[in-house]
C-alpha cells in the first residue's frame, strides 16, 4: 500500500524514497536519514486529539491540523512544536517548512484519493528523510499509520481495530487493499 500510495504522491510532486518495488515482499527505497520527527496530520478529531481536546471522535475539524512528535521510544515520543524541533536541533527551519508544505500536500492528495473510494481520510502519521540535501516522504502509509473510515457506515478500517481489539483486523486491512485495487 506504501508503494501504491506514493507511487500517487510522486505524481503529484512530492518526493518519496521509492525506487522500485522488487516483488511483494521487498522494495529499493532511497537510503534517508530520518528526521526525527512524526509529523500527524487531522481533519477530524480521534485518538489522542479527542482525548487531549475533550471532544467525541469523528468532528470534522474547521481546518486541517499539523502535529509533531519527537521520535524517541524512551520518552514515548513526546508531543512537541516547530520551537521545540528547531533548540533540539532535529530539523532546520528551512526543513520543518518543506516538510509542513509536503505534509499537507500530501493529505490534499491522499484525502481525494480515499474519498474516491468511499474511506475518509480521519488522519495519519508520516515520515520524512533526508536525501543529498533534500527532503522526501519515507517510511511508510498505510491501515498502521493512518485512520480510515468508511464513508457511510464510519466503520474503522485501520489499526484501531487491533489496539482497540474491535476484531475483523484482517478483512478490514483487506477492504482496503481491495478498494485500493492492490488486490
Ligand atoms: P494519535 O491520535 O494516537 O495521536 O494518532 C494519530 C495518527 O498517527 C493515527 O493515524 C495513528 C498514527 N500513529 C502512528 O502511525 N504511530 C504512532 O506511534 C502513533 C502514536 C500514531
Amino acid at each position: 500500500m506504501t508503494n501504491h500510495v506514493f507511487r500517487l504522491l510522486e505524481a503529484e510532486g512530492v518526493p518519496t524514497h521509492l525506487v522500485e518495488e522488487l516483488n511483494d515482499r521487498e522494495t529499493a527505497v532511497k537510503k534517508v536519514e530520518i528526521v526525527p520527527l512524526e509529523v500527524i496530520i487531522r481533519n477530524f478529531s480521534a485518538g489522542s486529539f479527542a482525548k487531549k481536546m475533550g471532544m467525541e471522535e469523528g468532528i470534522r475539524l474547521k481546518c486541517p491540523t499539523l502535529e509533531f512528535s519527537y521520535k524517541n521510544d524512551d520518552l514515548h515520543d513526546p508531543f512537541i512544536n516547530s520551537y521545540y524541533a528547531l533548540a533540539l536541533d532535529l530539523a532546520t527551519q528551512e526543513e520543518i517548512d518543506t516538510i509542513s508544505r509536503y505534509a499537507f500536500k500530501v493529505n490534499e492528495v491522499m484525502r481525494r484519493y480515499f474519498a474516491g473510494l468511499g474511506i475518509e481520510l480521519i488522519d495519519f502519521k508520516i515520515e520524512f528523510g533526508r536525501y543529498h540535501g533534500q527532503i522526501i516522504l519515507a517510511d511508510e502509509v498505510s491501515p498502521d499509520t493512518c485512520r480510515l473510515w468508511d464513508k457511510e457506515t464510519h466503520e474503522k478500517l485501520d489499526k484501531d481495530r487491533f489496539r482497540r481489539d474491535l476484531g475483523n483486523v484482517e478483512d478490514a486491512y483487506q477492504e482496503v487493499f481491495r478498494r485500493l485495487g492492490i488486490q
